[in-house]
Parts: C-alpha cells; sequence; structure tokens
C-alpha cells in the first residue's frame, strides 16, 4: 500500500485504493529465519500466486490474508511486487474458524463426508466473525470499481458481507474444493447462509461441470433464488418487476498448473543429477512408484498403501526391483482425524515395511516432510509409475506436476476418477480407489503397459497441460467476471 492509500484508509476517507484485490485464508508468503536468526518472507510455492501475479503488478493489485502466525497483528508490507495485507487470526479464530468450522464441517462435508463432518454453532459464530473481518478488510482497501476476486470454501460470505458493504465492486469467487450434491449439502444447519454467502459474487467459479451443477441444484432447492441456465436470479421484489441483488454466474473452471516452469525445472542439469541420485539411493530399482500428498484422509493414502501390499504380497510385484515413495506432508496437524490418519498410515508402513524388506531393500520409503519444488520436480522424474488416489478431490494438481514434468514421455499416471484432474487427464490409467481389486489391476496395468502406447497417453496429457496452463484459468475466470484488468499480460 502507498503512503495515500494507507492515509486514506486510516482516516476513513475516500481511498484510490486497490483495483485488484484477492481474498484468500492466506497470504501467498512463508516466514522464513536466516542463518543468523533474521526473519524475512518468501513467497509460498503453489499456482494461483505465479498465476496472478502479473496482473497484481500491473494494476497494483494487493493481497488480503492471513500470514500464518497466532495472534500477531502486523502491518500491510511488500513481497516481490505484490501488496499483502494481513488479516489477524488468533487462537481462538484457529480453533474454531479455522480447525472447526472450516476444516472439521466443511473440509469433510465437500469431501463425500468421508468422515462425519461436525456441526457446532460456536464454530459458526466463528466462522461469521472471521469472514467479516476478511471483508471489512477488503472494503477498507479497495478503488471505486475494483475487482475483487475471493478464494475458497474458508471464505464463503465474504462475497454477499461485501457486497452489502461496497455494491460498486466487481465480485469473483472461486472454490477450489468440490462442491457436494444437495443431499449432502442438505444436512448442514447453516445452508441457506452460505449460500447466500456465495450468492454475492457475479460468478462463482468451480472445478468441474458437476460441482458447478450441485450448486445451482443446492441454490434452487435451498434459496429463494430462481436458476435459469447458469444463473442463480434473486426473487423479484418491486412492483415495476425489478430484482434486489445481483444476479449470479456458476461456472466451471478447472485449475491447472505453470506448465512451462515445471517442464523448464525438469531439464535443469541439476535437478537432472538430483533424479538420478535419488534412484541410486533407493538401491536403482526397476520401478519407482510415487505418491506426494498433503496427509488428508480425502487422499486415498490407506487405500493405496492397501493395495501395493496386496501385490508385493500376492508375488505380482517385489521388493528391490520395485520401490514406493509416499511423500505425506504435514498438515492440519491440531485436527483429531489428521491425528489418528498419521497414526494409522504410520503403522500401516511399518506393517508393510516390516514384512515384506530385506537389508538391502525397502517396501516403502514413507517420508513426513514437505519439499521445495525443486526436491518435488527431481522426485517426479525419479519416478516411473505416480499414484493419485484421492477418494476425493477438487482437482489434484500434483498429478498435473507428475505429466508436465517427464518431457520425454516417459512414465504413467494412476489416477483416481474422484479427482477433478480425471476429467482432463483421461489418458491416465483411471481407478476407483475403494475397489482395491480394480485398484491393484490398474498399478500392474501402468507397470507393464508397452513404452509406445504410455509415450502416446503421455504426450496427449502433456500437448492438454501445455494449452491449459494457470494462466489460462485465471484469464478465461477474470474475462468472465469482465474484470476491466491487463489479463493480457497473463499470457
Ligand atoms: O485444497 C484446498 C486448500 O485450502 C489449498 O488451497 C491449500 O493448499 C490446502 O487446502 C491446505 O490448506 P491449509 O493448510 O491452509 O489448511
Amino acid at each position: 500500500m502507498n503512503a495515500e492509500q494507507q492515509n486514506s484508509s486510516e482516516t476513513g476517507s475516500e481511498a484510490p485504493g486497490y483495483d485488484f484485490i484477492v481474498v484468500a485464508n492466506r497470504l501467498p508468503v512463508d516466514r522464513v529465519q536466516g542463518e543468523n536468526g533474521e526473519l524475512s518472507w518468501r513467497r509460498a510455492p503453489g499456482g494461483l500466486v505465479t498465476a496472478i501475479a502479473p496482473v497484481m503488478q500491473e494494476s497494483d493489485g494487493a493481497w488480503i490474508g492471513w500470514h500464518g502466525g497466532a495472534g500477531e497483528e502486523l502491518e500491510p508490507f511488500e513481497n516481490e511486487g505484490i501488496h499483502l495485507i494481513p488479516v489477524p487470526l488468533d487462537e481462538e479464530d484457529l480453533e474454531l474458524y479455522y480447525e472447526g468450522f472450516s476444516n472439521s464441517t466443511l473440509w469433510p462435508l465437500y469431501h463425500d463426508v468421508i468422515v462425519p463432518p461436525e456441526f457446532h454453532r460456536t464454530w459458526w459464530d466463528s466462522y461469521k466473525k472471521v469472514n467479516r473481518r476478511f471483508a471489512d478488510a477488503t472494503a477498507k482497501v479497495a478503488a471505486h470499481g475494483a475487482t475483487v476476486w475471493v478464494q475458497d470454501y474458508q471464505l464463503q460470505l465474504v462475497p454477499k458481507l461485501l457486497r452489502e458493504a461496497r455494491p460498486d465492486l466487481r465480485i469473483g469467487f472461486f472454490n477450489h474444493i468440490p462442491f457436494p450434491s444437495p443431499g449432502i449439502f442438505s444436512q448442514l444447519p447453516w445452508r441457506k447462509q452460505i449460500l447466500e454467502g456465495l450468492a454475492g459474487a457475479d460468478v462463482v467459479g468451480f472445478q468441474r461441470t458437476t460441482d458447478a451443477s450441485n450448486f445451482l441444484r443446492c441454490m434452487r432447492r435451498f434459496t429463494d433464488r430462481t436458476v435459469k441456465g447458469s444463473m442463480a436470479i434473486p426473487p423479484v421484489a418491486t412492483e415495476a418487476g425489478e430484482t434486489t441483488g445481483n444476479i449470479c454466474r456458476a461456472e466451471a473452471h478447472p485449475i491447472s498448473i505453470d506448465t512451462q516452469q515445471v517442464a523448464e525445472l525438469a531439464h535443469d542439469p541439476e535437478i537432472i543429477a538430483r533424479a538420478k541420485q535419488i534412484r541410486q539411493e533407493l538401491g536403482n530399482p526397476k520401478t519407482v512408484l510415487l505418491g506426494v500428498d498433503r496427509l488428508d484422509y480425502t487422499k486415498g493414502i490407506r487405500h493405496r498403501l492397501k493395495a501395493y501390499g496386496e501385490l508385493l504380497a500376492d508375488g505380482e510385484i517385489q521388493v528391490g526391483e520395485a520401490c514406493m515413495v509416499q511423500v505425506a506432508s504435514p498438515s492440519r496437524e491440531n485436527v483429531e482425524r489428521y491425528q489418528q490418519l498419521k497414526d494409522q498410515v504410520e503403522l500401516m508402513v511399518g506393517n508393510l515395511n516390516g514384512e515384506h524388506d530385506t537389508m538391502e531393500h525397502t517396501a516403502i520409503r514413507y517420508l513426513h516432510h514437505s519439499y521445495p519444488l525443486r526436491e518435488m520436480i527431481a522426485l517426479y522424474l525419479a519416478a516411473d509409475i505416480m499414484l493419485v488416489t484421492s477418494l476425493r478431490d477438487g482437482m489434484n494438481l500434483v498429478a498435473k506436476e507428475f505429466v508436465a514434468a517427464h518431457t520425454d514421455n516417459t512414465g504413467m499416471l494412476v489416477l483416481s476418477e474422484f479427482t477433478g484432474a480425471a476429467d482432463q487427464l483421461t489418458q491416465s490409467v483411471l481407478v476407483n480407489p475403494h475397489d482395491i481389486d480394480g485398484m491393484k489391476s490398474g498399478i500392474l496395468r501402468a507397470l507393464r503397459m508397452d513404452p509406445q502406447e504410455s509415450a502416446r497417453r503421455m504426450r496427449r496429457m502433456r500437448r492438454h497441460l501445455r494449452e491449459h496452463n494457470v494462466s489460462n484459468w485465471s484469464k478465461e475466470f477474470l474475462v468472465s467476471l469482465g474484470a476491466p484488468l491487463p489479463v493480457d499480460t497473463l499470457v
């Protein structure tokens, strides 16, 4: 924020403000500590910020979000040319809004109730309070007629709150996770308020057409709006037949990756050397199978381990000839279900290795860490078969990164049909992770696939990813929103 914007927002006078604002639960930066203890900020890995950084820089935009610490109030600051406006969350907000309503109510509800969602009024109250805080912070710094793009399930009330405070704004929302069918959504005691919150946006974007149509079906069933095509239209409220409120459009805009960046990194000699080193360290097996997930119950890690364990027990795969690497990055560690999953996965890995390891070789190399993108690309290159077996997943960008990294068209992807990515990566080996036998056959099929056939499939999937990268995603969304922004900078 420049001095003039800072002053005018402090005094409450008409602020020139920002013309483009992204609002997300998290700021796109991580705090890092240098060798001498000094603190600095580093851009967090992830497609969204890479995708919209050019528009941000060209339009002098800002990003509003939580910086990751508890109970700290930070002043706005700048990182790599992006204005960052921190919204504070204290311990109680983290427990009730983040771990509670966002990740123990909405997250399981929106992911097919893989674990039972919990409904608590105190969590809902906190969700409302924090959503208002984000909306207020945005209303305060947005220029007249600005474009505001709200991200994800943690902030579904923000569009309506913002429209009430600032009817001049153009508001978009993107839901990164699945949107459930009316049958499941109906469980939510606050279903109407959530839908009305979202309907404050001019465009609500989803990963899949199924998500958009689920949302419209919920709108029709649980609100007063009329649904026509992709539009949710508010009720007629005046004698002249005028509606009050905005029309909200629901559209599918599948997110993608920075395909070119991944391909470039895959040609980096250091990363290629690291990939060779990884294979050597694993004892140079013929086949490396790889799983890379946040340690989350939606990812189907237990189902995958079960299938792999049975293939070892059946003698279809031999330790030494094959090795599986499972990266499980720590996530939401204060939430009980995530703690339980960690114990279950670690027990399974321990059992499998105890059963099948030899002095020389291991069945599974389990890594409970997060890695920077360069190491991830080396891992993708080191792997022959990528296993993405989510029980439900909004998109799954790991699947896309694996394909994009294999620029020589080697390797094969085994992909759950319950991921958003399955709609696009149709040349992968698609599996139903609930069907353990089917998943075992899928893994063997990928393992034994004729190299010419796998190369043909990988080539087609890579072409798709070149044509549908993350810049196209944000550009298409912003064009659909009618944002008067320099979106041409995105391609
Ligand atoms: O997939 C939804 C999402 O919110 C991502 O945007 C994010 O990378 C991931 O879940 C982890 O979320 P968090 O650590 O903020 O709970």
